[in-house]
């Protein structure tokens, strides 16, 4: 595995400046994996990429749609919740694995949900508890263009 980025994240804000960080560097076609517990602050971190992309409606949590799709400024950017999944197979009957191209940007919370069928990620975001509050960010960067995106992010 390549090198781990870890990250402490006392507040929400601090999850909205990581949120600022790669929003920066975030390129063409990039898999972003995100893990951690309910209200972690996964959706959290997707909502501070988003605004800091340029998009000003409001970032719904696609826990109960599974998918929303966001168009802002010619960048395509997928969203998915796979929390509700019974079994890994639903996204491939969902055809979820279309929405994954050289192009558009996708970020999965919950892909544990869809082991073994979903494609391996440039990065991988992991969001523990750190001292009762706070909450830690463990950056992993899987692929040459997922350490393109842990440059800079510390
Ligand atoms: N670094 C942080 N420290 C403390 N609370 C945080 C932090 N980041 C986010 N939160 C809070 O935790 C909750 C995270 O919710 P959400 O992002 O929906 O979690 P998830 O998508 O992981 O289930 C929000 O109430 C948010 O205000
Ligand atoms: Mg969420």
């Amino acid at each position: 595995m390549m090198k781990e980025i870890s990250v402490f994240l006392e507040n929400e804000k601090s999850t909205s400046e990581l949120g600022l960080k790669l929003s920066k560097n975030l390129s063409a076609g990039l898999l972003l994996f995100l893990k951690g517990d309910l209200g972690a602050g996964k959706t959290c971190l997707v909502r501070s990429i988003l605004i800091n992309l340029g998009y000003q409606g409001k970032v719904k949590s696609p826990s109960y749609s599974l998918f929303e799709q966001y168009s802002i400024d010619g960048k395509t950017i997928n969203h998915f919740d796979l929390y509700r999944f019974k079994s890994a197979e639903e996204w491939l009957s969902a055809g979820f694995n279309d929405y994954i191209n050289v192009h558009d940007i996708t970020i999965i919370e919950w892909p544990e949900k869809a082991k073994n069928v979903l494609c391996d990620s440039d990065i991988e975001i992991e969001i523990v508890y750190d001292k009762e509050i706070s909450r830690r960010a463990l950056i992993r960067a899987k692929s040459k263009k997922g350490e393109a995106v842990c440059k800079d992010l510390v």
